[in-house]
């Protein structure tokens, strides 16, 4: 096993590269968040720079996403310039067996559902320990929010019966930004029964921008996973 023998750094590679090796030439090609995509991107970075694959234009769903595609010579463009998707593979935080995801946890959800749902082909890349029976039994719900409705937005998210926390940031003082320089609260639900319908009620709140329920919007789940010690890649 290589990446420094990391199980889970070893799965997400593997399916990573499972994904990248489905992109085809000629495609535009939505670049997820998060270090599984990571992977992805890097490879398909590999497979234009052997000449296997041509003429790739990336949709980046993040800063992260755009530094990477860059870094592995990936040409970009604006969703504006581009009048379809063709695929896009994106990580997530959790799957359910419906293949409904929790999304957000590199703060990114907004601009992911947006590339990832207009992409006629979703491909979603996780290692095994994302999979889950109901959604929220291990992650929190991210929903991103304009900062001047934080208290309202907070207030309306615990009438919902949710435990809402601020996200705050890692090596630097006060709350995470996100691309679109707004705010996250982190969301804990003691059961997400009815996933598609909490989607919509909470991005009903007023200045709320999207929070991290992806219902309906992938098309195939890739896990990885390790079988007798080796990688594999398996569909769901
Ligand atoms: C980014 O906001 C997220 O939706 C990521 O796609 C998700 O957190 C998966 O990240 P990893 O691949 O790093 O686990």
């Amino acid at each position: 096993m290589s990446v420094n023998s990391d199980p889970v750094k070893v799965m997400k590679r593997e399916v990573g590269i499972a994904a990248a090796s489905r992109v085809e030439s000629d495609s535009i090609v939505g670049l997820g968040t998060g270090s599984t995509t990571a992977y992805a991107i890097e490879h398909i970075g590999k497979r234009l720079e052997s000449g296997e694959l041509k003429n790739i234009v990336g949709i980046p769903t993040s800063f992260q996403a755009e530094v990477l595609a860059k870094k592995y010579g990936i040409p970009l463009a604006a969703l504006n310039a581009v009048d379809r998707i063709d695929v896009a593979i994106d990580g997530a935080d959790e799957v359910d067996p419906n293949k409904n995801l929790i999304k957000g946890g590199g703060a990114a959800h907004t601009r992911e559902k947006v590339v990832d749902s207009l992409a006629d082909t979703f491909i979603v890349v996780v290692d095994k320990g994302k999979l889950v029976d109901r959604l929220g039994s291990t992650f929190l719900l991210p929903v991103e929010v304009i900062p001047m409705a934080l208290a309202p937005v907070t207030r309306a998210l615990k009438k919902l019966g949710g435990n809402p926390e601020l996200r705050m940031g890692i090596k630097k003082a006060g709350p995470i930004v996100t691309d679109q320089g707004n705010l996250v609260i982190d969301v804990k639900f003691e059961e997400i029964a009815d996933p598609a319908a909490l989607e919509k009620t909470i991005n009903n709140i007023p200045g709320v921008l999207e929070n991290g329920l992806f219902v309906g919007v992938a098309d195939l789940v890739l896990i990885g996973e390790i079988v007798d010690g080796k990688p594999v890649v398996r569909q769901m």
